[in-house]
């Protein structure tokens, strides 16, 4: 069986903050915000909005956008996320509840912020192996709500949105050779801890917000990635020049562009969703990827490098067609 994505729909809450909102709680500029980052605003949800909500939103606009598209014969969701309303129940099931969708599999994956290129990736395996069809996949996150507000060096980075995948099956493949990998030795330079816990023999804050060692994760992912966006094109025999876009995480505009130069693709073909929406983790490749859309750049059988990494660490990438 082969698989698609058949359609994309994402969704932030209405909250704009500006990076003018940290002046007066850090030492701390819009300039510096903007230069180091590349980071204008980001959204942040309301005090009862939470991820599964997000979830929700996302699938009502794709819906919206989507003409013809509908939920019926859905039979799995994947709800990749590090910042759930809770523990458990899953958020795959509180977005099952809402749709009422019946004889559903539901499952929440933890992979931070290349979770939902693993979902898109788990997805296409259910459905490769005949036993699914037509998979919701999600990349959604309220990282506002976990963040460090004294810790000048994360707080100004992170965001909330949503985005979602309908995958299902499809006459030709759409979704082609992937690549997954991790060093789990950098677990303690990106973490987020509910308990007091030892990871690699030192001690670790469990003050349930985001701890990062940015220099450390910003030249891992300068140099990891770039290995992997030419390993995902070797695997699936393309040159550079037949790929059409590269979205890689937006986790910090400088990453994006350091790996650009690396690998030799242009910044045009480097799709980001950085500068409006910060970094939003698992969210923040469907949102470029949305963005890009709307704004009339992707077409269909566009050949599109999918590129996730975060917490872990971990990665995943895959070249999908749109
Ligand atoms: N405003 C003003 N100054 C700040 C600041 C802020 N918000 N945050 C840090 N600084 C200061 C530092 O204290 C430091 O000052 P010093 O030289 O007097 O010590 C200076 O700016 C440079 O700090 P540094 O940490 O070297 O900045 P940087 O260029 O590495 O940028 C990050 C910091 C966090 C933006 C960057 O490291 C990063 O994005 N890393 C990757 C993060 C990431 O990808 N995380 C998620 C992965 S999914």
């Amino acid at each position: 069986m082969n698989a698609q994505i058949k359609a994309i729909g994402v969704y932030a809450p209405s909250q704009i903050i500006p990076n003018d909102w940290f002046t007066d709680k850090i030492e701390t500029n819009s300039d510096w915000i903007i230069s180091r980052t590349g980071i204008r605003e980001r959204r942040f949800a309301g005090k009862d909005e939470y991820t599964s909500d997000l979830c929700v939103n996302a699938v009502k606009n794709l819906l919206a956008e989507n003409p013809g598209v509908t939920l019926d014969g859905v039979d799995f969701i994947i709800v990749a996320t590090t910042t759930a309303d809770q523990i458990m129940p899953s958020m795959a099931t509180r977005v099952q509840n809402y749709f009422n969708i019946e004889n559903c599999g539901c499952l929440d994956i933890m992979a931070a912020c290349a979770g939902f290129v693993y979902g898109l990736i788990l997805a296409k395996g259910l459905i490769a192996a005949g036993t699914h069809k037509k998979v919701l996949v999600f990349g959604a996150e309220t990282l506002s709500k976990f963040t460090d507000y004294a810790d000048r060096s994360s707080c100004i980075l992170f965001g909330d949105a949503a985005g979602a995948a309908l995958v299902e099956t499809s006459d030709k493949s759409k979704i082609f050779n992937c690549v997954t990998g991790s060093d789990g030795s950098h677990g303690k330079d990106l973490y987020l801890s509910q308990h007091a816990t030892v990871v690699d023999g030192e001690q670790i804050d469990a003050n349930g917000k985001i701890h990062q060692n940015g220099k450390v994760v910003f030249k891992w992912a300068v140099r990891t990635m770039s290995q992997k966006i030419n390993e995902l094109l070797t695997i699936n025999n393309l040159e550079r020049d037949q790929l059409d876009w590269v979205i890689l995480h937006s986790a910090n505009l400088r990453i994006i562009e350091a790996v650009a130069l690396e690998t030799g693709f242009p910044m045009d073909k480097m799709l980001t969703s950085i500068e409006l929406f910060g970094n939003t983790s698992s969210a923040s490749i469907p949102l470029a990827w949305d963005i890009a859309a709307k704004a009339g750049k992707i077409k269909t059988g566009d050949k599109m490098l999918l590129l996730g990494f975060g917490g872990g660490l971990t990665y995943a990438g895959v070249i999908v067609e749109a």
